[in-house]
Order: C-alpha cells, then sequence, then structure tokens
C-alpha cells in the first residue's frame, strides 16, 4: 500500500473538515495500532512578538497546545521561537501540524532519526490551510534536538522569521546523573537579525548575500536583544543552540573560564571536555556546565564570540560590494567580528555544590571497521562554481538520488566532506545528515596552513554524537553513521539556510 497517498488524503483534506472526522480516517490507516504518550496540535501562522519594548514585530511562529500526555511537555518559550518540547526516549509522539502561513512549508525533526514521511522531506510540503499528521516514536538518546521548516528553497526566510523551537529529550541514563535543572538549566538559543528603523525583520538583501550567508546585525538569545541572565553562586547548565541561518560563534567567557562541555548534539558525553572556547556552527548544540560558585557577588561576566577569520567571497568592488561583508547596510556584523552574546550577573549566595560527574554516559561509539565500506568512504565534495554552492557538483532536485547516495536501511557507513572551496569562496560549510547522530572519525586539516582552522581547532566538540559537523575550507572531515532502519528518502545538506535553499542539498535513499 502507498502509505504516501493515503497520507496525502488525509493532508489534502480542507480545514472546514473536523479533526475527529479526520483522525477516525487518517487513524484507521498505517502505522496501525498507534497509541501515541504525547499528542500535540502544532500551527505555524503569522504573530507579532515585542521583542524591543513597545514595538511589535511582524513574525511568523509555531504555536502548541498539548491534547494529551505529561503536563510540562509543551513549554512556552517566552519569545517568537516555537514551544519547547520535552519528551522522553521511547515516547511515542503524535503531532497535528497545520499550515496557516501564506505559503506551503513542512516541519522537520532536527536530529532525531524518523520514518521517511515523517522527516519533513520538502516533497511532503503541505499548502495553506492544509493539515499534517506526525507520528514517531523518540528512539534517540537524551539530547536536544529542535524543529523547524523544510520547504525547497524557503527553509532560510521561514526560519528567520521566527519558525524554530527546541526539543530536550530525557532518559534514565541522563536522569540519574542529576544534572543541574530547574531554574538552574538554562536553554539558550543564538540567532542574528537585522531589523529596519520599524524593527521589523529585514532578510537578505540579494543573490550576492545568499552565497554569503545571511548575517545580522542584531543578536538575540531566546529572542531577546542585550540578554542578561541573573544568577546565583552556583553551578548550571547551559544548553547552548546556534539557531541562527549562517552565523558560526566562538564563544569564550570574559573572564577566562575555560568551557566544560558535558554534551552536544546527540547528548552527554562519554565525560566532561574542558575547552578554552567553544566553536558553534549553525545547528549545532553544546551542553555546558558553569560553575559560578567561587564568584563574588555582583560579578558581572560575559559570554562573547571572539574574532576569528572568517576567508569569504573577496568580490569586494567592482559593483559587487554591497552586502558581501555584511556592511552594507551599514554597521553589520561580519562572519568572523567579536561581539557580546549576553551578560551574567551573579547577584544571589547560594549553598549546596554540584560535583561534576567523573562519567557522564555510555555514548555505544561504534568503530570504523563496523562500517559496511570501511576502506572506502563515501566522499562528498562542496564546491563552489558560477555563483552557485555544489555537493559533488549537483544541486538539489526533488527525487533525484545517485548511486552514491544509495544505502542501505541499518547499515554503517563512513562518509567523507571534502570543502574544496578555494581561493576566491573559501567557506566553512556546517554539514548535517538527516536520519539520526554520527560520530566524527577524522578531521584532515587543509594542505596549507589554514589561519580559520588556527582559530578554531580547540573549539571543536568532536568527540561526541553529532548529526551537524563544521568543515573548514580545505578540511576533509570523515564521519560514521549508522543509517535508521526506515527505508526511503532523506536529506544531507549544507545548514548554511541560503545555502541549502540555493541548492546546496541532496537527497539519500535507504533501501
Ligand atoms: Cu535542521 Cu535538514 O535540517
Ligand atoms: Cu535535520
Ligand atoms: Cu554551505
Amino acid at each position: 500500500m502507498d502509505q504516501r497517498a493515503t497520507r496525502r488524503d488525509f493532508l489534502g483534506l480542507p480545514l472546514a473538515v473536523p479533526l475527529a472526522g479526520l483522525a477516525g480516517r487518517a487513524l484507521a490507516q498505517p502505522p496501525a495500532g498507534f497509541v501515541p504518550d504525547v499528542e500535540l496540535e502544532l500551527t505555524a501562522q503569522p504573530a507579532e512578538h515585542e521583542i524591543f519594548r513597545g514595538v511589535q514585530t511582524g513574525t511568523w511562529c509555531y504555536r502548541g497546545k498539548l491534547v494529551k500526555g505529561r503536563a510540562g511537555t509543551l513549554e512556552d518559550s517566552g519569545s517568537y521561537l516555537g514551544p519547547t518540547m520535552r519528551l522522553r526516549r521511547g515516547d511515542k509522539v503524535r503531532v497535528v501540524f497545520r499550515n496557516e502561513l501564506p505559503e506551503s512549508t513542512i516541519v522537520h525533526w532536527h536530529g532525531l532519526a524518523m520514518p521517511a514521511l515523517m522527516d519533513g522531506h520538502p516533497r511532503l510540503v503541505i499548502p495553506k490551510g492544509a493539515r499534517y499528521l506526525y507520528e514517531f516514536e523518540v528512539l534517540d538518546r537524551a539530547g536536544h534536538y529542535w524543529y523547524h521548516p523544510h520547504p525547497d528553497e524557503r527553509t532560510g526566510p521561514q526560519v528567520y522569521r521566527g519558525l524554530a523551537g527546541q526539543i530536550f529529550v530525557q532518559d534514565d541514563e541522563e536522569s540519574a546523573l542529576r544534572l543541574p535543572s530547574g531554574d538552574h538549566e538554562i536553554p539558550l538559543v543564538l540567532q542574528d537579525r537585522t531589523f529596519d528603523g520599524d524593527k521589523q525583520l529585514l532578510y537578505l538583501a540579494g543573490r550576492m548575500e545568499a552565497m554569503r550567508g545571511f548575517l545580522g546585525e542584531q543578536i538575540l538569545v531566546n529572542g531577546t536583544p542585550e540578554k542578561e541572565l541573573h544568577l546565583a553562586t552556583g553551578a548550571y547548565r547551559l544548553r547552548l543552540f546556534n539557531g541562527s541561518n549562517s552565523r558560526i560563534y566562538k564563544l569564550a567567557w570574559s573572564n577566562g573560564m575555560p568551557f566544560t562541555v558535558i554534551g552536544t548534539d546527540g547528548g552527554l558525553l562519554e565525560r566532561p571536555l574542558r575547552k578554552p572556547y567553544l566553536v558553534l556552527a549553525p545547528a549545532e548544540r553544546a551542553d555546558v556546565i558553569v560553575d559560578l560558585s567561587g564568584q563574588t557577588m555582583g560579578t558581572s561576566i560575559e559570554l562573547r564570540s571572539l574574532r576569528y577569520p572568517a576567508p569569504q567571497m573577496m568580490m569586494m568592488g567592482g559593483g559587487m560590494g554591497r552586502g558581501m561583508g555584511g556592511m552594507g547596510r551599514g554597521g553589520g556584523l561580519e562572519q568572523g567580528s567579536e561581539f557580546r552574546v549576553l551578560r551574567v550577573r551573579v547577584e544571589r549566595k547560594e549553598t549546596g555544590g554540584f560535583r561534576m560527574p567523573a562519567r557522564l554516559s555510555q555514548p555505544g561509539f561504534r568503530r570504523r571497521q563496523e562500517a559496511e565500506n570501511a576502506e572506502e568512504p563515501r566522499v562528498y565534495s562542496l564546491s563552489f562554481m558560477r555563483m552557485q554552492w555544489y555537493l559533488n557538483d549537483r544541486t538539489f532536485e526533488m527525487e533525484e538520488v545517485e548511486a552514491n547516495e544509495t544505502f542501505r536501511a541499518g547499515s554503517v557507513q563512513v562518509l567523507e566532506f571534502r570543502n574544496a572551496s578555494r581561493a576566491m569562496m573559501r567557506m566553512a560549510h556546517p554539514m548535517h545528515v538527516h536520519g539520526g547522530q554520527f560520530q566524527v572519525l577524522r578531521r584532515t586539516p587543509a594542505a596549507e596552513a589554514d589561519e580559520m582552522a588556527a582559530a578554531m581547532n580547540e573549539g571543536f566538540t568532536d568527540e561526541g554524537w553529532k548529526d551537524t559537523v563544521l568543515v573548514l575550507p580545505g578540511e576533509t572531515v570523515q564521519v560514521l553513521m549508522k543509517f535508521p532502519r526506515f527505508p526511503g528518502l532523506f536529506l544531507y545538506h549544507c545548514h548554511i539556510l541560503e545555502h541549502e535553499d540555493m541548492g546546496m542539498m541532496r537527497n539519500y535513499r535507504l533501501t
């Protein structure tokens, strides 16, 4: 039976049909016997938010409603961001998604392993007024995942207007650690936006800017400019997530404290790691502990993004300068410039310390030898020609899959990303693979010494489970991926959303 056609029928029904009738029809179809632990309604719609005091900014946002499940499953983000979902590993989740935007969209659950029809592939978009029924089981480890739109050519602008939300998955292994929680666990979503004189969102100024990727002039944390945290002299768990379209952050504390990293995209590390600074590319997450117990009252510490050399398209002048460096609108924040992300003020005394466990988790890593192609990685080159970014000299076609993009469902494979962008067009690309998490096996630097690599090398968290890995100019990164057991079409792409939208994205097929 063609599941896709069945689901389409459900989706295509007009909004006027009562939901009960809809569900009855759709749920008579596969997957049979799906009994959800959690049931949500999620709607994408135009809205207004007060990002700056006293001014309404037009946005697009996700609104959610918990129909069935534990209290606290859905948490208001307090901003234009979508509601935060708190799920447990093993939860069966049903989401009835409704599109109230003036254009087509579909939801993708970034980092989670899903059957193909649940993964938000662009071919599954639904028009305004239609609904999509998601039913899936949370198979992944405890971790920090997220959801966002995935329509072809329109992901960048939709995310930019506000369509993104966080998903925290918990499991028993994580709960047993008694990590800082409640108001001592703080999600921090980093985004950059540009506003016009009326504080309305401005997006790309044109094709040239798209090639470089959108860079905003204003840093927002959890949807708020000039973010401040008022904290006590205790230990906090900060759950960082780069929700920016293109900006790469090199995060550091202003007082020189190192980062204590406990987790990455796909959950907890085996042991805590120390990093002098942390590189967070678009879509990447980091789970860190900051211990303020030694700080005196009144101390103020900044989380900053440090300067780094970001080789960019050197096509300034010649009539193409505007927008290239982000300076076109005046006072822009170029890739690699230094700025404050947020300020922490220590304002309360608190006793009772947190002891960092020596061992955090059993990551369950696999060995290269387990891969079907251990000696022969599948190679994907990232390149630029004729004003366009490519993967193996190809761009996205809705249903197209090449031989080296076909894998056996459930198999373990070595993938190799080679950043071949050269000379005038050297850029770092955060490569993302749908279908779950991978391990970084090896990072081979460019043949010539590279300034960007020198400035970033110590800030990668290649030690943990990842779904997005930054590949620097000239670098080759090998990852080990265990593909999900679900057959069908999935995606891999650059998570600079403007690159994705211009086609730096491809299908892969699991058979
Ligand atoms: Cu977060 Cu295909 O993307
Ligand atoms: Cu994804
Ligand atoms: Cu890219």
